[in-house]
């Protein structure tokens, strides 16, 4: 790591349970200052002072919604908040979930699905990318890693998810495209297919299972994720990952 700390953007942080707070929480231990950006500011500043409590450096910057006049916004925030520093790491950890069978979808759905799991993706990865190519190598040979949380509606559709899997396809071919446009400039842009539930306190909530949530075998951590993340960042040039997929151990797709 360079003598200036490294800066790590998360989008997409949820309310602090999840694994957009998890990454930022252990990149935070790892030295980085954690930008965090997500809509809901009061959310965003309890993970940051949980972060700051911890010993680690992070700053809220809360977002009117997921496109790229906010993004644009908060970027510039994020440059002149840590001017010595420069921005090492982007995860975009933000979805709009839709789930209902196709005839009750509406055009509103749809575009909202396409909004925030596509289009803001553009543009969280156009300025992403245009940060990382100022950057010089990393001593592993990286100007940047770029990082995309995906589903399993990533790669399969199904019974209630034609408008949530379209965005989460679409997110994936960004970020396929982007690994084999970028490689060359050593920036390292990955995928990874979340391919079940998250413990995450709305999963909690929605599931209403305490088996499943005791039970590490079945479901997957924040935490965990956010090693995974962690790994994908430290990876040699030499053996770079686009893809990873990530099911709990007893997951039998
Ligand atoms: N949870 C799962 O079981 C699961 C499974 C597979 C894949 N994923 C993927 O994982 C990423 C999210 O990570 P996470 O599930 O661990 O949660 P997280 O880190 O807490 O992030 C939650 C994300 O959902 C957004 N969101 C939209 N409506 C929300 C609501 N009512 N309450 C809370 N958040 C809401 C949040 O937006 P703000 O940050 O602006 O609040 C944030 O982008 C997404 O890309 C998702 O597709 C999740």
């Amino acid at each position: 790591m360079s003598s200036a700390r490294p800066i790590i953007v998360v989008a997409g942080v949820g309310n602090g349970s999840g694994t957009g707070a998890a990454t930022a929480r252990l990149f935070a231990k790892e030295g980085y200052r954690v930008a965090l950006i997500a809509r809901n500011a009061d959310h965003l500043k309890n993970t940051a002072a949980g972060i700051t409590a911890a010993g680690g450096e992070a700053v809220p910057f809360p977002v009117q919604a997921y496109d790229a006049a906010s993004l644009t916004s908060a970027f510039n925030s994020i440059k002149s908040q840590w001017p010595d520093s420069v921005l090492r790491v982007a995860v975009w950890n933000a979805a709009h979930g839709v789930w209902k069978p196709f005839l009750q979808i509406t055009d509103e759905e749809v575009t909202e699905a396409l909004n925030t799991n596509v289009r803001a993706a553009f543009a969280f990865s156009r300025l992403a990318i245009t940060a990382f190519k100022e950057n010089d190598l990393s001593e592993i040979g990286k100007r940047g890693a770029l990082i995309f949380t995906g589903a399993t509606a990533s790669l399969r559709g199904n019974t209630t998810t034609s408008a949530f899997a379209a965005g989460k396809f679409g997110l994936r071919a960004l970020s396929q495209s982007l690994n084999k446009e970028f490689g060359k400039d050593n920036i390292h842009v990955s995928h990874a297919i979340i391919d079940g539930g998250i413990l995450t306190d709305r999963v909690r909530e929605r599931r209403n299972d305490p088996n499943w949530e005791a039970n590490e075998d079945v479901r997957l951590s924040p935490e965990s994720i956010a090693k995974s993340y962690l790994y994908l960042t430290n990876q040699d040039r030499s053996a770079w990952t686009w893809e990873l997929d990530l099911r709990p151990a007893h997951e039998k797709w």
